[in-house]
């Protein structure tokens, strides 16, 4: 099995450079589907998630020029809404995106019950509200999706969400943006990559408002034209370098972020005594005396975000003191839990609460990946544990992670990716 290696112990120093926004990518490489013409993508992040995506348009007939590593340019000028593979679809969380953008181009879509992390129940009851409301019969059945605009155009209609979901926000946008008249999404989620969708589709010639505030208007437009867009940067990503040298000491530049997504990840790590001083577009974070213990609660954006609640915990596993952290997004985010006690940590978990004693240091053992963001928190409780640590089902974390084996190296890390093919130690962006 394919697995990290880490010697940890070592505090980080140096630069590292930010990769685009997964959730925005995810959301985008979909969205292209709706474009008569060539839109060129720039800063897509090299991770699995993007390449399944760019992989399932392929499929649907869609060209998909790889310019370099982070820029393609797509033509779904000949796409059709058949053929999709849908043992792909299956993988991933965001292959639903394209019942709202296949809705919005074809008028029908037939996708797979969406894949992605085990947080417990993931409903998407709200999707469909959604694109019911806007005139559309979506049928559920036997692991597929069907989703029918009853052989015309989607009709713009008055939407709140009963949930503040990111993913239905998405979802319903991509439906509205090219149906017939106005659409008013209220109770939306206000994410940064949701106000990065709405440039994109802005920039090829949509009519989308208020995205960022709880309620968004898309004034239905005939159709969308090529163009190109640069995608922002990953506030995850960047959430969880700044997360590793808080536990392992050192002081990095983390470049190519928008310091304001950053803001309440900045804020709860100065409260633990890490120094977070912000520039234009980087932010420099350091820890060089004892970390401090404090609660979190994880909330929809401008709230702490979910996913990094695993890592941020990783980082109190080492504070002084007790620290709560209350999930305040899904039912069940506290799987990799039993992980990291086997590295020593003490933690207690009671329904959406984990209670953690700081035990000063973590002791390396092997742990498994338990979804994409719990295998980061063990990336991180490796990097400062004492002793070798083993993550296994790294696939999980290369959904999300460009290069974070290079990334981390460049910042002094002993980190190895084995393949499990030749158990070979690999160092870099190659090896993934
Ligand atoms: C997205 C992110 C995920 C992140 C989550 C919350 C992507 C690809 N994934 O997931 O990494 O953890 O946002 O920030 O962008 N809900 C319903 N009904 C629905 C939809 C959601 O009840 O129809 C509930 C969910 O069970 C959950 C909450 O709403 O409790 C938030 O879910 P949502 O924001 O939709 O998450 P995703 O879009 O799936």
């Amino acid at each position: 099995m394919d697995k990290y290696v880490i010697r940890g112990g070592k505090p980080l120093y140096g630069e590292v450079e930010i990769s685009g926004a997964k959730n925005a990518a995810v959301a985008i490489i979909p969205a292209s589907l709706m474009v008569d013409g060539v839109c060129r993508i720039e800063n897509i992040p090299d991770i699995s998630d993007t390449d399944k995506l760019l992989t399932i348009l392929t499929h649907l007939g869609a060209k998909v020029r790889t310019i370099n590593k982070n820029t393609v340019e797509i033509d779904c000028t000949a796409a059709r809404r058949t053929g999709a593979p849908f043992d792909l679809m299956r993988k991933i969380r965001a292959s639903y995106y394209l019942i709202g953008s296949m809705l919005g181009r074809f008028g029908s879509a037939k996708t797979t019950m969406p894949g992605g992390c085990n947080f417990g129940v993931r409903p998407i009851d709200q999707h469909i509200k959604g694109m019911t409301a806007l005139g559309a019969e979506v049928n559920v059945s036997g692991g597929f999706i069907y989703a029918d605009a009853r052989g015309g155009r989607l009709k713009g209609a008055k939407i709140y969400l009963d949930k503040v979901s990111v993913g239905a926000t998405i979802n319903v946008m991509l439906a509205a943006t090219l149906a017939e008249g106005q659409s008013i999404i209220e109770n939306a989620a206000r994410e940064p990559h949701i106000v990065d969708l709405a440039n994109f589709l802005n920039s090829m010639g949509a009519d989308i408002r208020g995205a960022g505030t709880d309620t968004i208007k898309v004034n239905g437009v005939d159709r969308l034209h090529g163009g190109s867009y640069s995608l922002i940067p990953d506030q995850i990503e960047a959430g969880t370098y700044m997360a590793a040298v808080a536990a392992t000491g050192g002081s990095i530049l983390v470049k190519n972020v928008i310091p304001k997504h950053l803001d309440c990840i900045s804020a709860k790590l100065r409260e633990m005594g890490v120094t977070v001083e912000e520039g234009d577009d980087a932010v420099l974070v350091s820890r060089t005396g004892k970390l401090k213990r404090t609660n979190i609660k994880t909330l929809p954006y401008p709230g702490f975000p979910t996913d990094m609640q695993p890592q941020i915990s990783t980082v109190l596993c080492l504070a002084e003191g007790t620290s709560v952290v209350t999930e305040g997004v899904w039912d069940n985010r506290y799987k990799y839990v039993n992980e990291l006690r086997k590295m020593g940590a003490q933690i207690h978990v009671d329904g959406k609460t984990a209670i953690i004693e700081g035990v000063g240091a973590l002791t390396g053992a092997p742990v498994a990946a338990c979804d994409l963001r719990a295998g980061a928190a063990m990336v991180i409780a490796g990097l400062c544990a004492e002793g070798v640590t083993e993550v296994e089902d790294v696939h999980y974390i290369e959904r999300g992670y460009q290069d974070i084996v290079g990334k981390l190296r460049a910042l002094g890390a002993d980190i190895v990716y084995i393949c499990e093919k030749d158990e070979t130690p690999r160092t870099g962006a190659a090896a993934i």
